[in-house]
């Protein structure tokens, strides 16, 4: 018996023995892939987050890696920081938190560029009132910890791509 699952893009079959093995271990040991960050490894900070989905369900979850185990992912997709920025070129999230010095060290970086990706989507494909946009942005990201910062500039970043994703208004940063 195997695991299937695919990696940004690329399908692997990992034997079902590992099914206790946690996707960070996995992503790092086996795939090199070490932008996704462990940090608390307790499942609090969410340093550690990628975007995962079940087809045919279209829809993505925000998944902390360093507490989701290789065997409850069978049949998903995953997508990690890796595949964000496209031919070397920063994403519109990735870009507001250079522009904005949301970060420091990084190390929490790639969890909330991950999240925020999510929600942008969410917001498309889902607008909320513009009256509980705040709250929304602190139910995507609110949790994510960050030893460096004030939390304040990521918010200041991400505000103004998740006012235009909601109004449909892209492109406007
Ligand atoms: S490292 Fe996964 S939640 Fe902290
Ligand atoms: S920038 Fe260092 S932990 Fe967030």
């Amino acid at each position: 018996m195997t695991i299937s699952l695919t990696v940004n893009g690329v399908a692997y079959q990992i034997d079902d023995s590992r099914a206790d093995d946690k996707l960070v271990d996995f992503l790092h040991e086996d795939l090199n892939l070490t932008g996704t960050k462990f940090c608390c490894g307790i499942g609090v900070c969410r340093a550690c987050t990628v975007q995962v989905s079940k087809p045919p369900n279209p829809a993505t979850t925000p998944m902390i890696s360093c507490s989701t185990a290789l065997g409850i992912l069978d049949g998903s997709v995953v997508s990690t920081i890796e595949s964000v920025a496209q031919d070397g070129v920063l994403d519109e999230v990735q870009q507001a938190f250079l522009d904005n010095f949301s970060f420091q060290c990084g190390y929490c970086t790639p969890g909330f560029v991950m999240a925020s990706r999510m929600f942008l989507d969410d917001l498309r494909a889902q607008p909320v009132p513009a009256d509980q946009l705040e709250d929304a942005m602190m139910a995507a990201i609110g949790s994510h910890i960050c030893r460096c910062t004030g939390y304040v500039r990521y918010f200041e970043a991400l505000r103004p791509l998740a006012e235009a994703a909601n109004t449909g208004q892209e492109g406007q940063r």
